[in-house]
């Protein structure tokens, strides 16, 4: 049943009783902000009934099978008339479910623990590895690396574990114990052009900031599998396998937020299982529903999970942690739909069918435009990064990338674009459309962004 509302009324009150997200609201003195009111398939409808293409599956790489699927709205709705809510000391159906078929797509993960947002499963990962360092290590191994250009979460300690200076800017003092690595672009690599072994290469800057940290105090490292937010940067070959001898060889537990990769979005159920790599523990959160109901898993190995296991009466020796929501049964039960939704439509094999199409269609847009400096991605997960030279690989300013996100909206195309994150490098431009995707929608977004170019200058 349609909606009924009063547009005018509905934008005024917004302006006055919403605050956005990464929003200065000084921009609604002269606009309005835009207001969705519905979503089928890929396509959003706004407040004044214009309709556009969404290109970045909610803006952030949410949903990932589009809007108004029948069966994951009537799992969420069939589960919340049957049993809405209960603390997730207790059990519950749709939670085992889940779990169950989660940890099917992880060979070598045995524990799923339920909390409502990536933040959160990566506040989780971390508790995990401090209170190891103390059950284990006498609290000595308490530090935990992050890498450069790589993002984590909006807390203060997950922003500590950010490498992108702009989330953090004006937040300190943050959490002691967290120390960053450089990161791993091979577009933007600090080695000479031929060097060979790059990704043995950038994954030895880890051992690096180990050492000078003193191994024994350092318990683990995050990754993403793709920076995602700070640019989408796939690693290059070697990388992992070297990650993995490094935490291998000084003990550390190696944590792979899948926030954005994980459930498909490259083409594997998670972003880790392109590379040679075994995680010890794992965080999911955006695809996990697909947006029909918030959720996040902080997923773990079983041997990590045994370091908690002690005696009911050693007062410290279990994960004395709690996440209300996570005790919501919208989310495993929209995230078991989700997986069987995805099973049974073979979306993974979309996603790489896809993938490609899309790369080439950017790849043929690279041949034609000087301001597209490098195309890259992995399954529906694409990024194009604007320079005012190839030569010199001098990053277009924020508002250049902005113009070009610009000239696809009037078009009735979102996409994306790196986002204050850092201060000369939001330059480019992020592509992530839903995962039930066909080359319907992708020749639209080629032709926007086609168009922009044509207008855009560096
Ligand atoms: C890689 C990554 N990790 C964690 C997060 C934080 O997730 P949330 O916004 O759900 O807290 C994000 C959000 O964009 C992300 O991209």
């Amino acid at each position: 049943m349609a909606q009924s509302f009063n547009a005018a009324e509905l934008i005024a009150d917004d302006k006055k009783y919403v605050w956005h997200h990464l929003t200065q609201h000084k921009v609604y003195e002269k606009s309005d902000p835009i207001i969705f009111v519905k979503g089928e398939g890929m396509r959003v409808t706004d407040i004044n009934g214009k309709q556009y293409l969404d290109a970045v599956s909610g803006g952030v790489w949410t949903v990932n099978l589009g809007y108004g699927n029948e069966t994951l709205c009537k799992a969420v709705s069939d589960q919340i008339k049957e049993l809405c809510y209960f603390a997730n000391g207790y059990g519950n159906i749709p939670t085992i479910r889940f779990s169950k078929k989660l940890i099917e797509k992880m060979p070598g993960l045995s524990r799923v623990y339920l909390s409502n947002s990536g933040s959160e499963a990566n506040e989780k990962a971390f508790k995990i590895v401090r209170q190891i360092s103390q059950l284990k290590h006498g609290g000595k191994k308490y530090k935990i690396i992050y890498r450069n250009r790589d993002y984590h979460g909006t807390t203060i300690t997950t922003l500590s574990a950010c490498g992108q200076e702009e989330r953090k800017m004006q937040y300190g003092p943050f959490t002691p114990g967290f120390v960053e690595f450089p990161a791993c672009s091979v577009y933007r690599s600090p080695y000479p052009a031929g060097t060979t072994n790059l990704g043995e290469k950038f994954a030895l800057e880890l051992e690096k900031v180990v050492q000078a940290e003193d191994p024994d105090t350092v318990g683990a490292v995050i990754l993403e599998p793709i920076t995602a937010g700070g640019g989408v940067i796939v690693p290059p070959d070697g990388y992992f396998e070297t990650i993995t001898e490094i935490c291998k060889k000084y003990g550390l537990l190696l944590i792979i937020d899948e926030v954005v990769c994980g459930l498909g979005r490259t083409g594997k159920w998670f972003g880790y299982q392109h590379f040679n790599v075994k995680p010890d523990i794992v965080t999911m959160a955006k695809g996990v529903a697909a947006g029909y109901a918030p959720i996040s898993c902080t997923v773990t190995t079983e041997e990590v999970f045994q370091d908690f296991i002690a005696d009911p009466s050693d007062r410290e020796g279990y994960f004395r942690d709690i996440s209300t929501f996570g005790g919501c049964t919208s989310g495993p039960a929209a995230g078991y739909a989700n997986l069987c939704y995805m099973e049974e439509h073979n979306v993974l094999d979309n996603v790489v069918k896809m993938g490609e199409y899309l790369l080439n269609g950017l790849k043929e847009l690279e041949k034609k435009y000087e301001i597209i400096g490098d195309v890259r991605g992995k399954g529906l997960f694409c990024g194009l990064e604007l320079v005012k030279d190839r030569a010199t690989r001098e990053p277009v300013s924020e508002a250049v990338a902005g113009a070009v996100v610009a000239e696809c909206m009037k078009q009735g195309v979102i996409i994306g674009k790196t986002s204050r994150s850092f201060r000369e490098f939001n330059n480019t431009i992020c592509l992530a459309p839903a995962l039930i995707t066909t080359t319907v929608e992708l020749d639209e977004i080629l032709k926007a962004l086609d168009n922009a170019f044509k207008v855009v200058k560096a």
